[in-house]
């Protein structure tokens, strides 16, 4: 799990005039999503998912609107969004790396696979290459303990991983966003 620094009441919180949540989005909430739950609260995690996905992050000003629209405080949707490692609130790359570093991929050698990628791409966990093209994160225990060293690649689980096998995950990675190579700062 992550916990960021809350913003104080000082903090100034970037807005911009077009909002996050479209009324579309909300009139789909309505219709598909409210009636799922027995309370508007029971939305949020679909909704922050959705939001997430479509901005590659959940802005601030996207939690203030989300509040409002289920009716809930601003700061427990930032309490969801910063307990959660899939929620980020500065944007994300589009392959997002999640290399586990629990007790059993640590064991079996997590730091060579961290380090290499921290070397390729020329980022530190919780940053992202400078073309927008990958974030690395060190994940707690991806319950795949049996298959360490294991780490996401977005959404899929990787396992046994050996640095030849990122390699080629991060290539593919590259490839499919059409314009190859990884970005170095
Ligand atoms: S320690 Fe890595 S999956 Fe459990």
């Amino acid at each position: 799990m992550s916990w960021t620094t809350k913003p104080s009441a000082t903090t100034k919180i970037p807005t911009r005039a077009e909002p996050y949540c479209t009324q579309a989005m909300k009139d789909r909430w309505t219709r598909e999503l409210l009636p799922r739950y027995a309370t508007k609260q029971g939305a949020l995690m679909p909704i922050l998912h959705e939001i997430q996905h479509a901005y590659r992050h959940i802005p601030y000003q996207a939690m203030v609107e989300i509040a409002s629209f289920l009716s809930i405080k601003p700061a427990d949707v930032m309490d969801t969004v910063t307990f959660y490692e899939e929620f980020h609130t500065e944007p994300v790359g589009k392959c997002v790396i999640g290399i586990c570093q629990s007790i059993a991929c640590e064991v079996c050698g997590h730091q060579k696979l961290l380090d290499h990628v921290r070397n390729r791409l020329g980022i530190e966990p919780h940053e992202t290459t400078d073309d927008g093209k990958f974030t690395l994160l060190a994940l707690e225990c991806l319950g795949s303990c049996d298959t360490a060293p294991v780490a996401l690649f977005n959404e899929t689980l990787h396992e046994n991983l050996t640095i030849e096998k990122v390699d080629r995950l991060i290539d593919e990675a590259a490839r499919m966003d059409g314009k190859g190579g990884g970005g170095h700062h």
